[in-house]
C-alpha cells in the first residue's frame, strides 16, 4: 500500500518560480510513489482575502493550469478544490471542539501574521482557526506525510497535537500523526532582493512571457561594488548568481569564476540567465497553452478530483461521527 500525502496551496495570486522550486517540482516527483491529494485551499485563502473573493475565484483556474503545466498528473494524483468538498468544514468544526484555544493563540505563524499584515483585519474568529482547518484537510484523507515548506511546521505540530488528543479522548487510532516532508528549497529572494511577494511584484511568473522575463532579470541588482566592466565581481553579493546556483547548479562554478575574474559584464550575465530561464519555462508554458485550449478537460479533472476526494472524506466523517456518537 502506498502512503498517503496531502498538500495544498492558497490561490492568492499567480504562481512563480518560487512555487516551482518550493513545491511543484517536488509534488510531481512524489505523485509517482505516494497516493497524492493536491488541493487548492480556497477557504484558507478566504480567511485573509474575504474582501477580494472574486480574485480567489480567478486564481483557482489560473493556478490549476500552472499545476498541470508543471506536470501534476490527474491520472496519478487527486486534484481538487477544498470548497467543493464540504466535509473539510465538517471535520474542522469537530476538531475545533477539542482544540485548546491557547494552542491557537500561541501559534507562531498566527502571531506573526497579526503583526505583519496591516492592510486587512485578521483579528477574526476564522483566522484564529486557520491551523484547525489545515488539520482537517490532512486528517480527512489520513495523510501520513505532508510536503510543506519550513514556515508550515507549526501547523503540522498543531495537527499532531490534535491527533493525539482525539485518539486519546475517543480511544482510537483513527488518525495517524502526519509527518512533514520538508521541501529542500533554499529561500529564493525576489528580483529586488526583498522577500518574493506578489505585493512587491518582484517575481517571475510561471506563465510570464519571454520579453517580460528578460526585462525583469535585466532590472536585477548585482554586486553593488562592481561599477566598471573590469572590476572583479563578488558573486556571493549578487542575487543574479543565487538564481544561477539555484536553477542551473551545473553553471555555478563557471559563472562564479567569470564574475570574479571580470570576464563577463553584468548585463551579459543577466542576459544569459534570462535566456536560460526562458528555455526552462518554455515547455511548462507550452503545456499550459495546451490545457488552456481544452478548458473542458480541466473542469473534468476537477469533477473527477472532487468525486475521489469526497468518497474518502465521507468515509472519514462517518467514522468520526460514530466515534463521537453523533
Ligand atoms: N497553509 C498552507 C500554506 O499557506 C496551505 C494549506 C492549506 C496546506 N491546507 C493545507 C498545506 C494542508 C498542507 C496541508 O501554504
Ligand atoms: Fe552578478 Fe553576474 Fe554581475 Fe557577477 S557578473 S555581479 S554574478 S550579474
Amino acid at each position: 500500500m502506498k502512503k498517503t500525502i496531502l498538500s495544498g496551496m492558497r490561490p492568492t495570486g499567480k504562481l512563480h518560480l518560487g512555487h516551482l522550486m518550493g513545491a511543484l517540482a517536488n509534488w510531481t516527483k512524489l505523485q509517482k510513489d505516494y497516493r497524492c491529494f493536491f488541493m487548492i485551499a480556497d477557504w484558507h485563502a478566504l480567511m485573509s482575502e474575504y474582501e477580494n473573493a472574486q480574485d480567489i475565484k480567478a486564481n483557482i483556474l489560473d493556478n490549476l493550469l500552472d499545476w498541470l503545466a508543471c506536470g501534476i498528473d490527474p491520472e496519478q494524483a487527486t486534484i481538487f478544490i477544498q470548497s467543493e468538498v464540504p466535509e473539510h468544514l465538517e471535520l474542522y468544526f469537530i476538531l475545533s471542539l477539542i482544540t485548546p484555544l491557547g494552542l491557537l493563540e500561541r501559534c507562531p505563524t498566527y502571531k506573526e501574521q497579526l503583526r505583519q499584515v496591516t492592510n486587512r483585519d485578521l483579528k477574526t474568529y476564522a483566522f484564529l482557526g486557520y491551523p484547525v482547518l489545515q488539520a482537517a484537510d490532512i486528517l480527512l484523507y489520513k495523510a501520513q506525510a505532508v510536503p510543506v515548506g519550513e514556515d508550515q511546521l507549526p501547523h503540522l505540530e498543531l495537527t499532531r497535537q490534535i491527533v493525539r488528543k482525539f485518539n486519546t479522548l475517543f480511544k482510537t487510532n483513527c488518525f495517524p500523526e502526519p509527518q512533514a516532508l520538508l521541501t529542500p528549497s533554499p529561500r529564493l529572494l525576489g528580483l529586488d532582493n526583498r522577500k518574493m511577494s506578489k505585493s512587491y511584484n518582484n517575481y517571475i511568473g510561471l506563465a510570464e512571457d519571454p520579453e517580460s522575463i528578460a526585462k525583469k532579470i535585466q532590472s536585477m541588482i548585482t554586486d553593488p561594488k562592481r561599477i566598471r566592466l573590469n572590476d572583479a565581481g563578488d558573486p556571493d553579493k549578487c542575487n543574479v548568481f543565487n538564481y544561477y546556483a539555484l536553477f542551473f547548479p551545473q553553471l555555478e562554478k563557471e559563472v562564479g569564476n567569470r564574475c570574479r575574474q571580470a570576464q563577463i559584464g553584468c548585463t551579459a550575465c543577466k542576459q544569459e540567465l534570462a535566456a536560460k530561464i526562458i528555455v526552462l519555462l518554455a515547455p511548462i508554458q507550452e503545456k499550459r497553452r495546451f490545457w488552456e485550449q481544452d478548458l473542458n478537460a480541466v473542469l473534468e479533472i476537477l469533477v473527477q478530483g472532487r468525486i475521489r476526494a469526497t468518497s474518502v472524506a465521507q468515509e472519514t466523517i462517518r467514522e468520526v461521527k460514530s466515534l463521537l456518537k453523533i
